[in-house]
């Protein structure tokens, strides 16, 4: 298992400049989802900046690895650091904070739903777009049936657990929660569920990756837009 994003930054960057899902799958949802907030915004696990790229204006970035930062670079603001942890910043800093496959890459979802409400003011927004949950369940896979239909083995959906990935010559663990979990857990740290998108892989996509031929209709992107709440001083 690598935790080290150093190690997998010249990996992570020729995977976003060569794949076709961010144009077309996850850069529409985020747009979408971002559209109607604005204000001082965040981007939590921006790596190398297509986030911030996407959604324009000022914004600071924060990310564990200093080579992805590097690449992020200009106009932005980047500050590297471990995240759930935002003890670096004062509460209510932001009017919105975003995060793109971030979520999935962390062992306390409730840490980093609890920190980001803490440094979004009240009536800001927190919007996340991560694997759809589906998809990240431990033994979840598509099987092919004897006449050639593509079915999905959903593995351990309702339990929590981590699952390791390739990536490049290395392996990165990923975190599934069902989305029950994930919801709950927002919603405890005083987060509203405003929209939520699930979407599959698009026809574009799939052209780039015959593999996933058959695999159309299975959710594979998650992506949600929550306005923080205020406290109950009562
Ligand atoms: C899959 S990449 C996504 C990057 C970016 N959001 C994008 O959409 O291109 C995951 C990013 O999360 C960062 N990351 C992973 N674990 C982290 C942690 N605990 N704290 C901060 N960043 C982390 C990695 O360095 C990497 O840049």
């Amino acid at each position: 298992m690598s935790d080290s994003w150093d190690d997998l930054a010249s990996w992570w960057a020729d995977e976003v400049s060569d794949d076709p899902a961010y144009e077309h799958d996850v850069h529409p949802v985020l747009r979408e989802l971002m559209a109607p907030t604005s204000g001082r915004t965040i981007d939590l696990g921006c790596g190398e900046g297509q986030g911030m790229r996407v959604v324009g204006g000022d914004i600071v970035g924060t990310d564990l690895s200093h080579a992805l930062l590097r690449r992020a670079g200009s106009p932005f603001h980047v500050v590297q650091a471990r995240l759930p942890d935002l003890s670096w910043l004062r509460s209510g800093t932001f009017d919105r904070a975003f995060s793109v496959y971030l979520v999935d890459l962390i062992q306390d979802h409730r840490a980093f739903f609890r920190e980001s409400a803490r440094v979004v003011a009240v009536g800001g927004h927190l919007i996340v777009v991560i694997n759809h949950p589906v998809y990240t369940a431990p033994g979840s896979a598509p099987l092919m049936d004897p006449d050639g239909e593509v079915l999905w083995r959903w593995g351990t959906y309702f339990l929590p657990g981590s699952m390791p990935e390739p990536a490049g010559d290395r392996t990165i663990e990923f975190f599934h929660r069902p989305m029950a979990d994930l919801l709950s857990a927002a919603a405890a740290e005083g987060w509203a569920l405003e929209a939520l998108i699930e979407r599959g892989l698009s026809p574009r996509t799939i052209a780039r990756f015959p593999e996933y031929m058959g695999q159309e209709h299975f959710p594979r992107i998650a992506g949600f837009r929550w306005e923080k709440m205020p406290t109950d001083v009562s």
